[in-house]
């Protein structure tokens, strides 16, 4: 019987150091045997963002303690690893240096493929850990760094339909938090303030929300957050502001998502559309319920990841690797790191001053 393949997977292109064992499987879905998270929140809650050395720092302290606890974990050998997928990018330089670098010593060591991950497309390919996925499918994806909508055609094969012109989604949580006095990273906060807020107190703008197709922006938004945050007097105006401003991130991806839809229509002429909503933003239970009942009412399959393959991690690193690993999509020890690596190299560069949408 052929040997089922095991991808050993590294992550480390921001604050979060991870590792995972994934093996191949017969039935639909690989087998995920193990999955380690080191998250760093500790050493950057008190800067308000994530410091890239001290990043680079912890994950050097913690890559070999992440990997072994990976393999131990899978209760498999290093010898018994087929290939080793990384992050390549994009990235902080400093931290994306550390998992590649020590991948490569590695493969180097092991004699094994070393296969460079493109950690959007680990993103993108989450929820194949889960459900088997056919392409073409829609993509939101949704992260600290990156809001997009992608036609993943094939693996490697992306066509961006729609980008933001500035923030991120998860910038937009976090700035948002830290204005309300949560400490870095707030996104998930937010989530808990709304809970106890009235969502309908403030009327914040939603901006570029009938022009520029499915881009997005967020820094009107922003803006307006800013301005309402000095007038707050207590913590009942802190849960209103935060519930005003989901709500108004619920309202922009709603509709952006219906103009990516009828995009993605055109192109794709299926029956059975999917649409993956992907990336840590994509833990948020207000906005997988609002675009979970848009995609059923549109006639799209919504997928979503489980909660804990939503944010970085190394198991989705892993997936890639597998895909690539089957079509023998190696790399050489000499390729270098990333930290600007867009899934669609043909779309125009869309942020800044002067952009015409
Ligand atoms: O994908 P991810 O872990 O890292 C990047 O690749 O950027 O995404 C992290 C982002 C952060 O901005 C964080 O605040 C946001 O996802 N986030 C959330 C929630 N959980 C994480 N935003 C809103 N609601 C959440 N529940
Ligand atoms: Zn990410």
């Amino acid at each position: 019987m052929k040997k089922k393949a095991l991808i050993l997977g590294i992550e480390t292109s921001c604050d979060e150091t991870a590792a995972a064992v994934l093996e191949e499987s017969s039935e639909n879905v690989p087998n995920l045997l193990s999955n380690i998270v080191s998250s760093q929140e500790k050493v950057h809650k008190k800067f308000g963002g994530v410091v890239p050395e001290l990043a680079a720092r912890s994950h050097i302290d913690k890559i070999d303690l992440i990997v072994n606890a990976a393999l131990k974990k899978s209760e498999k050998k290093l010898t018994d690893i087929d290939a080793i997928a990384v992050t390549g990018g994009p990235g902080l330089i400093v931290c994306l240096s550390v998992g590649l670098n020590f991948a490569k010593a590695l493969a180097m060591t092991l004699k094994k493929p070393l296969i460079v991950v493109n950690h959007l497309e680990g993103h993108a390919l989450s929820p194949k850990l889960i459900t088997n996925l056919n392409y073409p499918y829609l993509l939101l994806l949704i992260s600290g760094g990156h809001s997009q909508y992608l036609v993943v055609n094939n693996l490697g094969k992306y066509r961006r339909l729609g980008t933001t012109i500035d923030d991120a989604v998860g910038e937009a949580f976090d700035k948002t938090a830290k204005l309300l006095g949560i400490k870095f990273p707030g996104g998930p906060f937010i989530e808990k303030y709304a809970i106890k807020g009235d969502k309908n107190r403030y009327d914040l703008p939603k901006p570029i929300i009938n022009k520029g197709g499915c881009n997005l922006s967020f820094a009107g938004l922003k803006t307006a957050v800013l301005k309402i945050s000095k007038t707050i007097k207590n913590n009942q105006d802190k849960y209103d502001l935060a519930a005003s401003f989901q709500k108004t991130i619920v309202k922009i991806l709603n509709r952006k998502t219906e103009i990516a839809f009828q995009q993605f229509r055109k192109i794709s002429h299926k029956k059975n559309n999917i649409f993956v909503v992907a990336g840590g933003v994509a833990a948020n239970k207000e906005i997988r319920s609002n675009l979970n009942n848009l995609s059923l009412k549109q006639n799209f399959q919504p997928i979503f990841p489980p909660l804990d393959l939503c944010g970085d991690n190394a198991a989705m690193i892993a997936m890639v690797g597998l895909e690539k690993f089957k079509l023998k999509q190696f790399n050489e020890l000499s390729y270098p790191t990333k930290p600007r690596w867009p899934l669609d190299p043909k779309a125009p560069f869309l942020k800044g001053a002067g952009v015409k949408l």
